[in-house]
């Protein structure tokens, strides 16, 4: 896909701008909170349905007014599309796809397709579960709708359990309910489980790869997924379901004790390792950042090869981390996607090496093409 035009009305710090952008590489340069990373959230926001910034919608409105409006012009390999985005102070929101107004926010998803690496998400390696749960469940919902689905059900579904385990005890608790109450946790928690096995399985294939020719070293990069409910190698279906069932049974004392269902793809883990070890316990710095970028590329790689079209690549001020040597790796690397790297500082980048590509400057929510590189 190629983002051709973006337009942002009273979004964030913007007052209203129109861009074009360049079909390779665009730079987005200026010094601190001018503005550079709100253009990503807003090309992010048409892909996810939401902010990756995890902010609330009328965050996103510049302050003092009371509504905010962006759109992407963008073009795919069945010709070109619009993608509007209306948001207003009451948290109400209006997205239109091709003019035509969606119903629910999901409907968004799949349409257009971007992958985005911020600094926040170094945090994924090297922070507790949650983040790395979030990373798996937001790039699988964008290219798999039922994913989503499933994600939401088993959420709900979650929620209704725990608050039935908060009302009751052992002794009070009704056996038959809870027994219908589990049969939907299953159904819907192995949808999740597996989809997300999947994709870490897809993960593992590419990454490693990836993660050789970035870092420039002979690491081995890896990603596992941990759910007491996949006993080993057993990766059977109905195996799996008889497990996650009898957990849940012989875990219900403790989970009536503690309001809370212990086991679960809400729990599961997803561990990251190099050259066999833990990344979040051992890794350096430098280890953490390469591998996040790797994790990010595979994504990327996947989602071009589920989709069967090229997302954006959209890379928040990780150009300042690398050194200049990995800085043009990179570049290499991503030229076939259409890509935002957004930077204070464009120092070390081998412009004669790259054609494509285009400089924009941002100065206090202004947007200005630069004309001779
Ligand atoms: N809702 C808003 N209304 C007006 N200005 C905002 C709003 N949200 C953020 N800003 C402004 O946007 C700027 C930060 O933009 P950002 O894109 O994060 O900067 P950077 O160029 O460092 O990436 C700051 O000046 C901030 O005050
Ligand atoms: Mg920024």
């Amino acid at each position: 896909m190629i983002l051709k035009r973006l337009t942002l009305y009273q979004f964030r710090n913007y007052d209203n701008e129109t861009v074009d952008f360049h079909e390779g590489i665009n730079f987005i340069t200026g010094k601190n909170a001018q503005g550079k990373t709100n253009i990503l959230e807003s090309v992010y926001y048409a892909s996810y349905g939401k902010s990756f910034r995890n902010n609330k919608d009328n965050q996103l409105i510049r302050a003092g007014d009371e509504k905010c409006y962006f759109s992407l012009e963008y073009s795919h390999d069945y010709g070109s599309s619009i993608i509007e985005v209306k948001l207003l102070q009451e948290n109400k929101k209006e997205i239109r796809i091709n003019y035509q107004p969606i119903k629910k926010t999901s409907e968004i998803l799949g349409e257009f397709l971007a992958v985005i690496f911020s600094p926040d998400d170094l945090k994924i390696i090297k922070e507790g579960p949650v983040l790395r749960r979030r990373f798996l469940d937001r790039e699988i919902s964008q290219i798999s709708r039922n994913y989503y689905h499933y994600l939401i059900q088993y959420q709900r579904v979650l929620e209704v359990r725990n608050n039935y385990l908060k009302k009751h005890s052992e002794a009070t608790c009704d056996s038959i309910y809870l027994e219908t109450i589990n049969e939907q946790l299953i159904e819907n928690g192995m949808k999740v489980m597996m989809k997300r096995m999947a994709f870490v399985e897809d993960l593992n294939g590419i990454i490693e790869g990836i993660h050789h020719e970035i870092s420039e070293e002979k690491e081995v990069l890896k990603i596992q997924y941990v759910s007491p409910i996949i006993k080993q190698k057993i990766r059977d279906y109905d195996k799996m379901k008889e497990v996650y069932k009898g957990l849940l049974d012989s875990k219900l004392s403790v989970d009536l004790k503690n309001n809370y269902t212990a086991i679960g793809p809400h729990r599961d883990e997803i561990n990251i390792f190099i050259n066999d070890k833990d990344l979040k316990i051992y890794g350096s710095q430098g280890q953490i950042r390469t591998a996040t970028l790797s994790l990010v590329i595979g994504v990327m790689k996947i989602t071009h090869e589920v989709m069967g079209e090229k997302p954006l690549l959209l890379l928040d001020d990780v150009f300042s981390e690398l050194d200049d040597d990995r800085k043009n790796k990179l570049l290499e690397y991503v030229k076939e996607y259409q890509t935002f790297i957004t930077s204070t500082d464009l120092a070390g980048i081998d412009f004669d090496k790259i054609s494509n590509f285009q400089i924009f400057d941002i100065e206090e929510g202004k947007i200005r093409r630069r004309s001779f590189q």
